[in-house]
């Protein structure tokens, strides 16, 4: 494989996760892992490596010792901070998560200026305007991952009900990833079948609802942290697009200029994304109650920007 590097950087659940995923499948050529953690990380490295070795296409693993080994990176993806505990709302993290994003971006902005970011740490919305108002890097190298996860839970609710259509199910949530999210059932479909056509009025509201809570659900099961592998899953598909160029769309949260109306906030919508990153923003037409609800959702996002520009931009 041509030379395709990728960094993470916060090597814990999801970090950890992504870098073991990447590594089996063979979708880069290295990966440098980087974390304050400096033992854990060298072990994640070699054990990660070692699995990895049967692999035709070795991807070499391998411990960051300073941030100058993020150079050449096409794709740095950030999970560093702390995760959701119970009890606790995204939001509750976001002026820790802001200064641990701004540490590690000393590194990026210095050793890989051109990579592109893909952001993983919450409240996520709000770590992306973060990384961009921090690096000044063009909103096209920002992206972050939440609505195709949220989207890959719907997807899982939608099969819960049906049974039937694994792997042909595709749904769509928009806004900020929080607990106004924006569900889109008319834009969801079971191998092209929209869900209205298979399934009542009251379980797509209930799928509607258990794909807000999906996060929580399982923050409350583990008590002492937040889901990984879908999250890892999810963040996996992402690079791949990025690092492969294959232009898929992904709801993704991103930095708006005009698109449905809004600018300088960061949102969900969704992004076909390519080796420049976000390529295109595609605008859906929705409806008046959902054109509401991604406004309420938009406006839960600024104000944790609002807080942001007042506390911590000062
Ligand atoms: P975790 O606690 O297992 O891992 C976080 C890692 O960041 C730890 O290894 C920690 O040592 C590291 N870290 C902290 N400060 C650092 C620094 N300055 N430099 C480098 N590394 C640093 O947490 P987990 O479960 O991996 O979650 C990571 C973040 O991702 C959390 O903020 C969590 O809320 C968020 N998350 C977001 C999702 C989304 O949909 N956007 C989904 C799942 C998690
Ligand atoms: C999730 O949705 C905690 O944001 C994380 O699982």
């Amino acid at each position: 494989m041509e030379n395709k590097k990728v960094g993470i950087i916060g090597v814990g659940n999801v970090g950890s996760t992504l870098a073991y995923s990447l590594a089996s499948k063979g979708i880069c050529s290295s990966i440098v892992l980087k974390d304050i953690r400096e033992n854990i990380v060298q072990a994640m490295a070699l054990d990660i490596s070692q699995a990895a070795n049967s692999e035709s296409s070795h991807t070499k693993v391998s411990a960051a010792k300073s941030g100058e080994d993020l150079k050449d990176c096409e794709v740095i993806v950030i999970t560093a901070g702390i995760p959701r505990k119970p009890g606790m709302s995204r939001d509750d993290l976001l002026l820790t998560n802001a200064k641990i994003m701004t540490s590690v971006l000393e590194d990026i902005k210095k050793y890989a200026p051109n990579s592109k970011l893909i952001i993983v740490s919450n409240p996520l919305d709000a770590m992306v305007y973060t990384a961009i108002k921090s690096t000044g890097f063009p909103r096209e190298q920002v992206i972050g991952m939440a609505g195709i996860l949220d989207s890959a839970r719907m997807a899982h609710f939608v099969y819960e009900k049906l049974g039937y259509g694994a792997g042909q199910i595709e749904c769509s949530v928009m806004g900020g990833h929080g607990d106004d999210m924006v569900p889109l059932p008319n834009y969801s479909t079971v191998a092209g079948v929209n869900l209205s056509t298979l399934l009542s009025s009251d379980d797509i509201e209930d799928i509607v609802t258990k794909t807000k809570n999906g996060g929580l659900q399982i923050v409350k099961l583990l008590e002492t942290g937040s889901a990984y592998y879908a999250p890892a899953h999810s963040t996996s598909l992402m690079v791949e697009s990025i690092l492969h160029n294959k232009k898929k769309i992904y709801p993704c949260s991103v930095m708006l200029d005009g698109e449905y109306g809004y600018e300088n906030v960061v949102g969900g919508v969704p992004v076909m994304l390519g080796s420049n990153g976000v390529e295109k923003i595609m605008e859906l037409k929705l409806d008046a109650t959902q054109k509401d609800l991604f406004k309420n959702s938009i406006n839960s996002v600024k104000e944790l920007i609002n807080t942001l520009d007042e506390k911590f931009f000062v």
